[in-house]
Order: structure tokens, then C-alpha cells, then sequence
């Protein structure tokens, strides 16, 4: 595992995990140990179990000062307050206050701005008959279309684009720039959240500070973090999701046909089902975040002790063939699909709908307006980045009619 040609194919190794070692105890590359957590009944019911905790505290290492889990430059940047690193009841007045800024009428009132997006990038490159489409596609639409939300002003957004760049490129990685660029979103946002309590307006942020219940506010520091998980939580996932998903539709040319079909005759159902496919056959969250176990348990027959990280990897769960049927075909009709793309249980993926939205609005912007959309590279070439908890493309080559 975690070799060059894992990460261009984890499914077959996933597949014997699932089958001879369901939860399996690994070496991390970073030297921690952890559980990897492969079947789909195992996985949803770990996903929901409250007595694993999502706070690095809880790690058996952490203990020791050896903790090795978390964004870098975080703990620094005092962001450690967000939800994807808190357990109830801090999580629960968190999401529920979160919750009433991120509605889905927000989201939904979006789609015009993402289809817009997706239309100007295409322009960008549409006259050249080839491109590259995570730079040029997928790196740059979620991430203008988070910094809208949240109302950073379109002059500061390249700064974002910038960060975010710095952010993804080192995957997470301990490297020096990826500190660095967190510090300055975070400096940015806290300023930011700062001029704005002083001119609230129709933005995501405006709807964070106003955010309220049972009279409670988010303090500014929690405001602060809570505006970076969403960029942070909701930019590589959707990458990754406009990414593998394009790369899939065109490596199956029969589901590809099927869906560009069902667009050119105006229908927009296949559409749906198509993006919940996309996630489960090969999606954007390879392993769920770190959590750790509060008190000994037992999962799938196997003993976790207190403190011991478990993975759980959604990917080997979502093929798994107790649950889904002909799990390694790509069936953009299927419908009985209760995948664990987004989660499961109290951390259940906040931007869903955005997610939803930003997906079928990429898909069917690129599949109507490059109608012969093609692969510019041998599959064998393509690059996968690094990084445990992601899994995505570093380049996806194409050309096309100019
Ligand atoms: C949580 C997947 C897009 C915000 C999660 C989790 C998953 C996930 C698997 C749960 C992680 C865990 O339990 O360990 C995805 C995928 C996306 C996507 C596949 C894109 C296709 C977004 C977007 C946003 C977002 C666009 C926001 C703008 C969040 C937040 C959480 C979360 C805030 C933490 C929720 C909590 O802890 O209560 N996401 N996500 N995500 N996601 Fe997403």
C-alpha cells in the first residue's frame, strides 16, 4: 500500500483487504499506526459510534507530544475549533448554529453564479482545442465559488486561489508553504469577519455572524474557523469531484454517451443519480478524517484499544459487494446507492448540496459545451496526488473541437 501504483488503483487492494483483513491494523508513511476500516456495514456504523472522538487529544500519541494528525500550521493558527475536530456538545451548538447560515435556499439560489463560473472558465479555454482540465476547470471553480459565498470581494479571491493552489499542491504535507499560506487565509478571514460585523450583508459570513441561538453567537475566533473548514472542507473534495468524475465518464464512453444523450434531450434526472454514482465509484474522500477511540471497542470482531486511530476508508466501502450490486461497474442509473462519499452520522458532509450543485453544473457545462471531450493522455501516465485522506489527479489532459 501507498506506493505510485497504489494510488493510481487502491480498488484491488481494497477489495483484499475488505475480503481477508476487514479492519486491518497499518503503518502509516508518516510512522503512525492505525486502523483501516474496509467493509460498508463496518464503516457506517463506525462513522456514527460515539465513542470514537473526532479530537487529536484523544490520540494515544497525542499524549506524548507525538501527534502527527491535523492540518499543518493549524494548531498554530488557532483553528483548531471547527467541526470535523470536535465531538458534541460543542459540535452539535456549532453545526446547529453553522446550519442556519448554510441553508439549502442559499445554496440553491447559487446555481446561477456556478453556472456562470463554469461558463467563463470554459471560454478561457474553448478556442484552444486542448487543456488541462484541474488547473484550468476543477481547481478554479470551487474555490471562486466558496470565496462568492462567503463574500471575500472578487479582487482578494486570486489571493485565495493562490493559498488554496499552495495548500493542495503539498497535499497536506508538513512542508513550510502550506503553514504559511494558512496563517495568511486565516489573518485574512479574521480581518475580513472584523470589517464586515460592521456592514452585514447577504453573504455567508454576514449569516455567520449573525448565526444565533438560544442567544448564543459563534465568537469571532470560532467565526474565523468556521469559515476556513467550510474553504478548506469544501475546495479539494469538489476538485476531486469535478476531476475523477470527468476522468471516469471518459474512460466508460457507453455511461458517457448515456448521460450527454440525456442533457441534449433536456433531461436532467440521469444527471442526479450520475454525480451520487461518481462519488461512490471513485470519489473525492478516499479515508474519512482521523478518529480515535475514548474507551475500548470492537469493530468488525477486531479490538480497537483507547486511544488508537481509526481510518475509516470510504472507498473500499463504497464497493463493497454486500451492499452494492456489480460494486467495479460504473452505473450512472443506479439507484439504490446510499454511499458514504459525504460521511455518515453527527459529521455528515455540511456542503452536500454545494457539492451536489458545483457537480452537476461542471458536468453538464463541460459535457454540453465539448460535446467530443477527450482524454489527451495513456492513463497509465497520469499523476494522482499524494495524501492520505484524498484522492485526486494532479493533471487531466484533454482536447476537443476548438
Ligand atoms: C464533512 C465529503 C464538499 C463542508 C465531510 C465528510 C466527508 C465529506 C466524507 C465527513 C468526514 C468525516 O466524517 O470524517 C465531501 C465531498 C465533497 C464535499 C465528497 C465534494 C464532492 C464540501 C463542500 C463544503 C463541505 C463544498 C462546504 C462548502 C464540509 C464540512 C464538514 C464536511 C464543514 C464537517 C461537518 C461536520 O463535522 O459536522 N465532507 N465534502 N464539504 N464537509 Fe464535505
Amino acid at each position: 500500500m501507498f506506493t505510485h501504483a497504489f494510488a493510481a488503483d487502491p480498488y484491488p487492494a481494497y477489495a483484499w483487504l475488505r475480503e481477508h483483513a476487514p479492519v486491518h491494523r497499518t503503518v502509516l508513511p508518516s510512522g503512525v499506526e492505525a486502523w483501516l476500516v474496509t467493509r460498508y456495514a463496518d464503516a457506517r456504523e463506525t462513522l456514527a459510534d460515539p465513542r470514537l472522538s473526532k479530537n487529536p487529544l484523544h490520540h494515544s500519541e497525542a499524549a506524548h507530544g507525538k501527534g502527527k494528525v491535523g492540518i499543518p500550521g493549524e494548531r498554530s493558527a488557532n483553528l483548531m475549533t471547527h467541526l470535523l475536530n470536535i465531538d458534541p456538545p460543542d459540535h452539535t451548538r456549532l453545526r446547529r448554529l453553522v446550519s442556519t447560515a448554510f441553508t439549502p435556499r442559499r445554496v440553491a439560489a447559487f446555481e446561477p453564479r456556478v453556472r456562470e463560473l463554469a461558463d467563463r472558465l470554459i471560454d478561457g479555454f474553448a478556442g484552444r482545442g486542448r487543456a488541462d482540465l484541474i488547473h484550468e476547470f476543477a481547481f478554479p471553480l470551487p474555490i471562486y465559488a466558496i470565496c462568492d459565498m462567503l463574500g471575500v470581494p472578487a479582487e482578494d479571491q486570486d489571493d485565495f486561489r493562490d493559498w488554496a493552489g499552495m495548500m493542495i499542491r503539498h497535499g497536506g504535507g508538513p512542508r513550510g508553504g502550506v503553514g504559511r499560506a494558512v496563517k495568511r487565509m486565516r489573518a485574512y478571514l479574521a480581518d475580513l469577519i472584523h470589517r464586515k460585523r460592521g456592514d452585514l450583508g447577504d453573504d455567508l459570513i454576514s449569516g455567520l455572524i449573525r448565526a444565533s441561538d438560544h442567544g448564543e453567537h459563534l465568537t469571532e475566533n470560532e467565526a474565523a474557523a468556521m469559515a476556513f473548514i467550510l474553504l478548506f472542507a469544501g475546495f479539494e473534495t469538489t476538485v476531486n469531484l469535478i476531476g475523477n468524475g470527468t476522468y471516469a465518464l471518459l474512460r466508460n464512453p457507453g455511461q458517457r454517451r448515456l448521460l450527454q444523450d440525456a442533457l441534449a434531450a433536456g433531461d436532467t434526472g440521469l444527471l442526479r443519480t450520475a454525480v451520487e454514482e461518481l462519488l461512490r465509484y471513485d470519489g473525492p474522500v478516499e479515508l474519512a478524517t482521523w478518529r480515535f477511540a475514548t474507551e475500548p471497542l470492537t469493530i468488525g470482531g477486531q479490538r480497537i484499544g483507547t486511544g488508537e486511530p481509526v481510518l475509516v476508508v470510504l472507498a473500499a466501502a463504497d464497493r463493497d459487494p454486500d451492499r452494492f450490486g456489480d460494486p467495479d461497474t460504473l452505473d450512472l442509473t443506479r439507484r439504490d446507492n446510499p454511499h458514504l462519499g459525504y460521511g455518515h452520522g453527527i459529521h455528515y458532509c455540511l456542503g452536500a448540496p454545494l457539492a451536489r450543485l458545483e457537480g452537476r453544473t461542471a458536468l453538464s457545462s463541460l459535457l454540453g459545451r465539448l460535446p467530443d471531450l477527450r482524454l489527451a493522455a495513456d492513463p497509465a501516465e497520469l499523476r494522482w496526488r499524494g495524501g492520505l485522506i484524498m484522492r485526486g489527479l494532479r493533471e487531466l489532459p484533454v482536447e476537443f473541437e476548438p
